[in-house]
């Protein structure tokens, strides 16, 4: 099976990597002056050439011809790293090698002068994933670390590290990749690749891949397999999923009630060629995550760990709110413009903040539209007008108007009633200070309709 492109194109030199030029250059001099620290951080979105770097630092000291802090790629060993195949070179993945015992081993294994080349390098991948025993593990080894040993701890999550391991490491932050930079890498690939596409196809991807050259990559090998020209249509089509950590991103929006840049991401994604309805199920799944890993007592069971759920901050109430937005807009999104359908969505999240009891506050907000809608239907306009100033409290099942007497006929209390079985009257006795408010109102209205010639 030929490599997939990300793999195919990863970086063999600093000068082939894409943006992070200011890191890029610190890197390249320290190296080239011998000064380097033994301890790196590289923090940053997923997908931006971390594991890149961290193996280009392990090349480029471990070189034997490097020329500028530049590893040459044809050397013995500039060759085993790039197959994978260098013994001074380890790499662990924190997500699944998260404990004590795996920076034991580490730790051991550092205590070894580099069996071929000049340095041993320990890259850890998702650092932030160790436990805390073995982080206590790696400080003691940073703090006197053998000779000859360099470690690079590769994350996404930095707040996540413990101030004692940042602190003692050189931290260099990669960002998001500028779209255009993106844009013009895919032209480069394509050209090598004989790939016929349009420009505006590639920037379109770009868009797409959130700042990640890796998504780029693998987008762009996607659409290439059908071998014909890439083409904006092609792309869009093609353009069915967003990332989760966008649509993570997405629910802390709408759970803090961000109503402008929800909408602001919605039109993005839209104008991006996403297919919306496919981002919408996918938000709807996340959600539904999120409430299982909440409800339940061994979530773990069911779902995989992940520190999005154990640690945002949304409360239940809220979620269920949203779920419940999101899935009505779904099935709105099957009749309307699904773009409207799910902007309306988004800005009922504005009172997310406001939600108590939230279960009680959606069917009281049913209950008073759907009733009071159709007194408004039913009644003539000033008996409707009168009882819109009446005090009332709503409940799941009933909504109840307080009268102080004699506001209304019987007949028209009947005939009110008579529209919905929810409707209830009760004559207030105490509460003065109100008494005396509504009165001034009615006799403010009564007044008015008598003028019209109306009289109830
Ligand atoms: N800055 C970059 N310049 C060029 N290619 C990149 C860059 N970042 C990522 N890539 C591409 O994406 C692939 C994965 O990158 P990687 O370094 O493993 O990302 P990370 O470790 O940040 O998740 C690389 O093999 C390469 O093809
Ligand atoms: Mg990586
Ligand atoms: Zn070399």
């Amino acid at each position: 099976m030929p490599a997939s492109l990300p793999n195919k194109y990863r970086p063999r030199k600093f000068s082939q990597v894409v943006g992070h030029s200011l890191i890029v250059k610190i890197l390249q001099s320290s190296i080239e002056r011998g000064k380097f620290s033994n301890g790196y951080i590289l923090a940053g979105p997923r997908g931006t050439g971390k594991t890149t770097l961290a193996r280009l630092i392990a090349k480029a000291i471990n070189c034997l011809n490097p020329k500028s802090g530049e590893p040459c790629t044809n050397c013995e060993n500039c060759i085993a790293i790039e197959r994978s195949s260098f013994p001074d070179l380890i790499e662990l993945d924190a997500a699944s090698n998260r404990g004590i015992d795996d920076i034991r081993a580490i730790r051991e294994g550092a205590q070894y002068l580099p069996i071929k080349g000049k340095y041993k390098v320990f890259i850890l991948d998702e650092a932030h994933m160790l436990t805390k025993e073995a982080f206590n593990a790696l400080l003691k080894t940073l703090e006197e670390p053998p000779p000859k040993t360099l470690f690079i701890l590769c994350t996404t999550e930095y707040e996540k590290l413990p101030p004692t391991i940042v602190s003692r490491c050189q931290r260099l932050f990669l960002t998001s990749l500028e779209p255009r930079l993106i844009a013009q890498h895919l032209e480069s690939v394509c050209k090598q690749e004989n790939i016929d596409f349009e420009e505006e196809a590639l920037m379109q991807i770009a868009l797409a891949s959130d700042g990640g050259m890796r998504d780029a990559l693998s987008i762009l090998e996607q659409v290439s397999i059908m071998g014909v020209k890439i083409t904006k249509e092609i792309v869009e089509e093609a353009l069915w999923f967003v990332s989760l950590s966008r649509i993570r991103n997405f629910i802390k929006l709408l759970a803090s009630s961000n109503v402008d840049s929800a909408i602001l991401e919605l039109r993005n994604l839209y104008r991006a060629g996403f297919n919306l309805q496919r981002f919408w199920t996918d938000l709807e799944s996340e959600v539904h995550n999120l409430l299982l890993y909440k409800a339940l007592k061994e979530p773990s069971k069911l779902l995989r760990a992940d520190s999005f759920y154990l640690e945002h901050d949304i409360p239940l109430e809220a979620l269920l709110y949203i779920e419940k937005l999101i899935q009505n807009a779904r099935l709105e999104a099957r009749t309307k413009d699904p773009l409207l359908a799910y902007e309306t969505a988004i800005i009922k999240t504005l009172i997310v903040k406001e939600i108590l009891p939230i279960s009680k506050a959606i069917e009281k907000a049913s209950c008073n539209e759907d009733i009071m809608e159709k007194l408004s239907k039913n009644l003539e306009p000033q008996l409707f007008n009168l009882l819109k100033q009446v005090k009332r409290e709503e409940t799941p099942d009933k909504i109840t108007f307080y009268l102080l007497g004699g506001e209304f006929s019987e007949k028209d209390i009947q005939k009110i009633k008579s529209i919905d079985p929810r409707i209830n009257f009760e004559i207030v006795k105490e509460d003065n200070s109100y008494k005396e408010m509504v009165r001034k109102e009615f006799d403010a209205h009564i007044i008015e309709n008598e003028s019209k010639g109306y009289t109830p």
